[in-house]
């Protein structure tokens, strides 16, 4: 009876299944027949319906029985919706319990024949394409920013590695510079000879290293254009000129003369370095302790032979100043427009060098320039010029400036012949014109005695009858005439008084 009425209900079932089908048969027509086991619902001969945009999947799963993974099959069809493509991707993702899917809808059954191979994967979500994205996303980020800083540090390291070589280099080389170029023993006159270069300075770096050493000691004189201290330098004396503020030009002037010509001569006073500390502007020389002519004459009285050492070096001094020299050793000719008696310095060996070339002019022979100081300073008054005084100088010619100075040296001539004492007789120091006018008389005072009056320093009736104070009023007189192309040159006035000097010298040594 039991197995009579389960014979009727599989008979029922067929034939509803069957009237299902029938009742789709639309449906069938679309879709896919795909091998189902286990079978879902309604199936005939293990077909299952794939409706239309539905696929045949077979999947494989693991399953775990009294500790042994055992492959479970299953076949089917998958339902019509979107996650149908998901579905047959299954396999790509982990599962709680690991499966692999494949689909198919190619044709009927045709999952039959699918043969997925089980691929076992780790249950634990591995990060999706996006966080995968979002990761490598940072770890470059990650990774430029360190290689960025890397970089920067590696700039900053290697800037001031070289900041530091440089400083320590400079440094360096300048104590090196110094170290060799000064030596703990080496004085002035081992500077001097072992310098050498176009003008007659030593290097800058030796001239700023002798400023920063030396230490003033007491003031020495005033100019007009500055202060002169007596210094010391390794326990050497050397006169220092601080130009007053006001005077840069005439340093400037001094300076560039001294550093760019070579001015190295016995007769020119020796330079040693120049220097700008702070606003003060510094000329180191070689010190006199005789100081100016003008004193030294105020102080002593002359013998024909020291008279005429005076006078011989000092023209000496002003005929290299207006020469030009030629040659890889050579010089410009230069005029120096204020030859007084206190721009003269007195050496020990009672020889003569000119000072105080801030107001000098330069003679540029190729271009045929004259190079006049670019400042307002003038020469002093007293001993200028008769055509420096009416103004009718030539100042674009050279030679004009050369004749200024001869006609000044003619005064320093009759100033240092006052002081020689001859049969016991002397004249006191004085300035050019004294007995006709004040030291400091006005521009038409002046100019009416030396160019209207056309008088000069009065010579002595005791000169005339001195055999070397004859030879040398003869010699000023000629220096001081009114017309400055008949004046001597400086070159001519040497020689004379060379002569002179070589007839004395060898009258006194017999
Ligand atoms: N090297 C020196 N040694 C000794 N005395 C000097 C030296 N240089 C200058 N003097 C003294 O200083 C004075 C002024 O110097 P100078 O160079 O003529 O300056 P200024 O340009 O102001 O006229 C000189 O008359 C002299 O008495
Ligand atoms: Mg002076």
């Amino acid at each position: 009876m039991a197995a009579d009425r389960s014979n009727r209900t599989s008979t029922l079932d067929i034939i509803w299944r069957y009237l299902l089908i029938l009742l789709n048969l639309q449906q069938v027509v679309d879709s896919l027949l795909c091998f189902c086991n286990p079978c879902a619902g309604a199936v005939v001969n293990n077909s299952c319906l794939a409706k239309e945009g539905s696929k045949c999947f077979t999947a494989i799963e693991e399953k775990i029985e009294n500790n042994i993974a055992v492959d479970v099959w299953s076949f089917g069809c998958l339902p019509p919706h979107e996650s149908t493509v998901l579905q047959c991707k299954g396999d790509l993702v982990p599962h709680v319990t690991p499966q692999t899917v494949a689909c198919c809808d190619g044709e009927d059954y045709c999952n039959r024949d699918l043969k997925p191979t089980f691929i076992e994967r780790s249950t634990t979500p591995i990060p999706g394409p996006q966080t995968d994205t979002n990761f490598n996303n940072t770890c470059k980020i990650v990774v430029a920013v360190s290689l960025l800083f890397c970089v920067i540090l590696l700039i900053i390291a290697m800037h001031w590695g070289h900041q530091r070589f440089c400083r320590t280099g400079l440094l360096r080389s300048q104590y090196m510079d110094e170290e060799n170029q000064i030596h703990p023993g080496e004085c002035i006159k081992d500077l001097i000879n072992h310098s050498s270069g176009s003008g007659s300075g030593l290097p800058l770096l030796v001239q700023r290293t002798i400023a920063k050493q030396i230490y003033l000691i007491k003031s020495i004189g005033k100019g007009r254009y500055g202060e002169v201290w007596k210094g010391k330098w390794r326990g050497e004396n050397v006169a220092v000129k601080i130009f007053f503020t006001t005077e840069e030009d005439s340093w400037f002037r001094e300076t560039e003369l001294y550093q760019t010509v070579l001015l190295r001569h016995d007769n020119i006073l020796g330079f040693l370095a120049a220097d700008i500390k702070g606003t003060q502007l510094y000329l180191i020389t070689d010190y006199h302790d005789h100081g100016s002519l003008y004193d030294f004459l105020r102080a002593t009285t002359l013998n024909a032979v020291d008279m005429m050492r005076l006078a011989h070096s000092t023209v000496a001094g002003l005929a290299f100043l207006h020469a030009e020299i030629y040659g890889a050793k050579g010089k410009p000719a230069l005029a120096h427009r204020d030859i007084k008696s206190k721009n003269i310095l007195v050496k020990k060996n009672l020889t003569c060098c000119i000072a105080d070339l801030g107001l000098c002019v330069k003679y540029i022979s190729e271009t045929n320039e004259v190079d006049i100081a670019p400042n307002s300073r003038q020469g002093t008054k007293l001993y200028m010029s008769p055509e420096i005084l009416d103004d009718t100088i030539n100042r674009k010619h050279f030679e004009s400036f050369k004749q200024a100075d001869v006609y000044a040296l003619g005064l320093v001539l009759w100033e240092i012949a006052r002081r020689c004492v001859h049969k016991g007789i002397v004249e006191d120091a004085q300035l050019p014109y004294y007995d006709y006018l004040s030291p400091d008389p006005s521009y038409e005072d002046l100019k009416r005695v030396v160019c209207i009056e056309k008088k000069r320093p009065l010579i002595p009736n005791r000169w005339v009858s001195d055999h070397y104070l004859s030879k040398m009023s003869k010699v000023m007189s000629e220096c001081w005439l009114h017309h400055p192309a008949a004046r001597l040159t400086a070159l001519r006035v040497k020689k004379t008084l060379g002569k002179i000097k070589i007839d004395i010298e060898s009258t006194i040594k017999l």
